[in-house]
């Protein structure tokens, strides 16, 4: 929890409870890298800003701001979602995750994020870069080795019942930057209490293959910039939505400090998720 502290704001719809916000990202994220759904998110909204706007707009529009996600499935059953919630259900998203997932283009796991994030329901929501950590840190295996209810059955043990919408995202976040198919068990804040790493470090894990492709310094580059054009940030949030790992983050932003192209705290220039970036005036 300490290590997503700083990831806490690092996407506008972790800046809302609002259901109907959490719902349109989450379809959005289902098949969209996070970075690439930002900018969508907030033009989505800024069209079609509550379920009643989204119920009673064509078809054709939605799918117009759906524009650069692809799938474009998703776009008409968001749509088809918006006018069952509008119907069945007074205008409000539904809390609970049975309900939720009688909606179009809505599965178990967008329905136990929603019910999670929205609501604070004691859920655990598993996709796939969850489903990779516990897998390897509880149950010491490749999530391919193991039974999907398997590993689902765990993450719900594990959930903290305290703050289920912050544990959820934050082991998302460690899928994503971290606990990559490719681990970098060396940034992971839960290491320690491995299952796969303890003992023999690497036995479990997935057999190193030739060449992981991490980003190039260029492309760590080329991401921050492209973040800050749209507004300052800290180092954490750069790392989860350009989604590499801080200290490449770090790494180059001293760089571009450097180049004169970034302004950077004495936090960020430290190393400190917390710290702060912006593009030079
Ligand atoms: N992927 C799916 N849901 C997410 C969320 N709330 N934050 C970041 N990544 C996600």
């Amino acid at each position: 929890m300490k290590w997503f502290e700083p990831r806490r704001h690092a996407y506008p719809w972790r800046g809302t409870s609002d259901p109907y916000a959490v719902l349109v990202s989450e379809v959005m994220l289902q098949q969209t890298q996070a970075a690439r759904v930002v900018p969508a998110f907030e033009r989505f909204l800024g069209r079609f800003p509550t379920v009643a706007a989204l119920a009673q707009a064509p078809r054709a529009d939605v799918v117009r701001v759906w524009e650069g996600l692809g799938y474009n499935r998703r776009a008409v059953a968001l749509s088809e979602a918006a006018r069952a919630i509008v119907r069945d259900h007074g205008g409000r998203v539904p809390a609970d995750p049975e309900e939720l997932e009688r909606l179009p283009g809505v599965g178990p796991y967008t329905a136990a994020a929603v019910a999670s994030f929205a609501y604070g329901a004691t859920i655990a929501a598993v996709d796939t870069n969850v489903r990779r950590v516990v897998a390897r840190a509880r149950l010491g295996r490749e999530p391919g080795e193991v039974r999907r209810d398997t590993i689902d059955d765990e993450a719900g043990r594990w959930l903290d019942r305290g703050h289920p919408a912050e544990w959820n995202q934050a082991l998302m976040d460690l899928g994503r930057e971290v606990c990559r198919p490719e681990p970098r068990c060396e940034a992971c804040p839960i290491a320690a209490d491995c299952r796969s790493r303890s003992g023999s470090r690497r036995s479990r894990m997935a057999p190193r293959r030739t060449a992981p492709f991490e980003g190039s310094m260029r492309q760590v580059r080329g991401g921050i910039v492209r973040l800050l054009r749209r507004r300052a940030a800290s180092v954490g949030e750069l790392a989860a939505q350009a989604g590499f790992p801080v200290e490449r983050i770090v790494d180059a932003i001293g760089a571009l400090v450097g180049d004169g192209l970034v302004v950077a705290d004495a936090a960020a220039r430290a190393g400190r998720a917390t710290g702060r970036v912006r593009l030079a005036d």
